[in-house]
């Protein structure tokens, strides 16, 4: 049974001790891979929004912030997959981690379950699109995912539905509607992950109920929630643990962490939901 973390929203910038909405966001993002390590994946995702300034230099901070917490925790079996929010540089994105790591647009097969990282990064611009030639791509691989009889989770930076806060929807996904459709029509697809809202947040897809739609904290700091954190813990930075079953259901649980930068002694919190 594979399991998928998500870590979203790490903003690191080219300093290692640039602050990012008052917090150190390179030693919070190496607190994040610690913690999620420590529960043994075997998918490591980073849902966007990488690289706060898009400089070459903060995408050396994160791959380098990776590699050595693969060595901190003898982790080198978990693969990564990363894909560009608004606050990315696409390019640099790929060409400092797409040597080792899947960059959107791109799979990663685990088992009978198949993970499709996309990007909806829009130069020059908050909100995302997804583009009718990588929606063509996706279309082509929810039909080998069936044809191969794997489960499908989708992931992207934007939310592809309106969250119910009127500041993000203004800044959601252009052609959310074109995606859903598509995503809806296949059986495969189990779960679609998002990052950008900076929060917790839990739906399913208005015409397929057994289609989850969930949204990640951030491992910098958190926007107003619209929903309650299961775990009372709404400002604390956090991730979401996915088990992923081999009857293609999803066993998931919030986590969430302290923002301090002392890792002992703290209380972390997970939820079965
Ligand atoms: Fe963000």
């Amino acid at each position: 049974m594979p399991r998928l973390i998500q870590l979203s929203d790490p903003h690191l910038v080219a300093r290692a001790d640039g602050r990012v909405r008052g917090r150190t966001a390179l030693s919070l993002f190496r607190k994040a891979l610690d913690k999620a390590l420590q529960e043994q994946p075997d998918l490591l995702l980073v849902s966007g929004d990488c690289c706060h300034d898009e400089t070459w230099c903060g995408y050396v901070r994160l791959r380098d912030a990776i590699d050595a917490a693969i060595q901190r925790k003898a982790a080198s079996t978990v693969r990564f997959a990363l894909l560009a929010g608004n606050h990315d540089h696409p390019q640099r994105l790929r060409a400092v981690l797409g040597r080792h790591w899947v960059v959107a647009p791109g799979v990663v097969d685990a088992g009978c379950w198949r993970l499709l990282v996309v990007s909806s990064h829009r130069a020059g611009g908050c909100a995302g699109v997804i583009g009718g030639a990588q929606l063509s791509w996706v279309n082509t691989q929810l039909r080998e995912a069936e044809t191969l009889e794997k489960f499908v989770v989708v992931a992207l930076h934007h939310p592809p539905v309106p969250i119910g806060d009127p500041s993000m929807d203004t800044i959601g996904l252009s052609d959310g509607l074109q995606l859903m459709d598509s995503l809806r029509r296949s059986s495969a697809v189990r779960a679609v992950l998002f990052g950008h809202i900076h929060q917790h947040w839990q739906g399913v897809s208005a015409l397929r109920p057994d289609l989850s739609l969930l949204g990640c904290p951030s491992t910098l700091a958190s926007f107003d929630p619209v929903q309650p954190c299961p775990l009372g813990r709404a400002w604390d930075p956090g991730g979401r643990l996915l088990d992923l079953v081999a009857d293609g259901s999803v066993q998931e649980r919030l986590m969430r962490w302290s923002a301090s930068s002392s890792q002992q002694g703290e209380p972390d919190s997970v939820i079965f939901v």
